[in-house]
């Protein structure tokens, strides 16, 4: 048997570890062969391999990064294109052509539903829920969102000190397009003053409140804010143009809009720090190495019972076969109750 392995949308800490554990697994517990498929779905759709033997996994466990690349090339966003034949089509002929009888796809909402879709039109696909946000359905957990929040929370915890020797308010802008899950957990973690997140559109006045509170007590607040977070009123002009090949717009500008705010309506400095791809990029935790090891573990197990259309997830600490389908029908945000918890220590 010839697995295709390929890691699509952006990429996160732990890609590395999932592919070797099922490079490893494979090949010693099955005899399987396996090709790389380079950037997400652009590898089979353009029939751009690499070679995946256990050579080539050597070493790569805590490397940040994925061997293979990503991208987030729809492939069914490519109908007409290649003299008429279709993206699924492609993908099948070069399926066929490089011999390969199975595909294991780790990605995150949108990677995983071109794969729930090749499902249904009869191919032999395995998911992997992978991305920093942590927003898929059907999953406690998904790997590198430990990394990520570790990153930001240490992050926070330099802008506490210099915040406080100058007596600035300091925003954080983390990722998070829909969820605010990073905001929420480096927030708690790193003592944020405010988290505002995309599930709670935020009331600028209130923030201001809690900002000046901070002032009072002799603290410089922090205050955390997810890249998809918004106002009550006016949340458009927060909005770029652009857009990705799935169709979601690309975030970027509310940390500078609330340190403008602030310093506008409570008259201290106040300045923004974006973390960006920071959040993404380097080594992964112990928990994110783990999880992801034990994904391609069960994954490549999938593989051989062959439970096609199945995504690993962990449930508590056992990893469980879902629908792929499941996991991108809707996506998991940050119930109240967990905000609820959080805002008990704002202001
Ligand atoms: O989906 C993961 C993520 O890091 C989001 O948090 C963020 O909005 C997006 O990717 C950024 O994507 P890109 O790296 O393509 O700009």
């Amino acid at each position: 048997m010839r697995v295709g392995v390929l890691s699509g949308g952006g990429d996160c800490p732990g890609l590395n570890a999932v592919i070797r554990a099922i490079v490893r697994t494979g090949a010693a517990e099955y005899g399987y062969e396996f090709t790389g498929f380079r950037d997400g779905w652009r590898g089979p759709l353009e029939g751009d391999t690499m070679p995946l033997d256990v050579q080539a996994v050597r070493g790569i466990l805590p490397r940040g990064g994925t061997i293979l690349g990503s991208s987030r090339t729809n492939p069914l966003g490519e109908e007409a294109a290649a003299g008429g034949r279709s993206g699924l089509e492609r993908i099948r002929d070069n399926l066929a052509n490089f011999g390969v009888d199975a595909l294991v796809v780790i990605g995150g909402e949108d990677t995983l539903g071109v794969a729930a879709r090749l499902h249904g039109e009869g191919l032999k696909v395995i998911g992997v829920p992978k991305t920093i946000d942590n927003d898929l359905s059907a999953t406690d957990y998904t790997f590198g969102f430990d990394t990520a929040v570790n990153i930001a929370m240490e992050a926070i915890d330099r802008l506490h000190t210099t915040a406080e020797s100058h007596h600035r308010a300091l925003i954080v802008e983390v990722m998070g397009r829909s969820a605010g899950w990073i905001a929420l957990h480096a927030g708690m973690a790193g003592g944020a003053n405010v988290i505002l997140i995309p599930e709670q559109p935020f009331d600028i006045e209130q923030v201001c409140a809690w900002v000046q509170h901070r002032f009072q007590t002799r603290y410089a607040p922090i205050v955390v804010v997810a890249e998809g977070a918004h106002p009550k009123e006016g949340s458009e002009e927060l909005l770029t143009q652009e857009r990705d090949a799935f169709g979601h717009v690309r975030y970027g500008g509310v940390g500078q809009m609330l340190a403008s705010e602030i310093e506008r309506r409570t008259g201290k400095e106040a300045r923004a720090t974006v973390l960006g791809h920071v959040q993404r990029g380097g080594t992964p935790t112990a928990f994110d190495r783990v999880l992801a090891t034990r994904f391609g573990i069960h994954a490549i197990r999938a593989v051989a019972d062959g439970a096609f259309g199945s995504m690993v997830a962990l449930r508590g600490t056992e990893i469980v076969r879902v629908p792929i389908a499941a996991a991108t029908s809707e996506l998991k945000l940050v119930p109240r109750e967990r905000y609820a918890e959080a805002e008990l220590f704002f202001g």
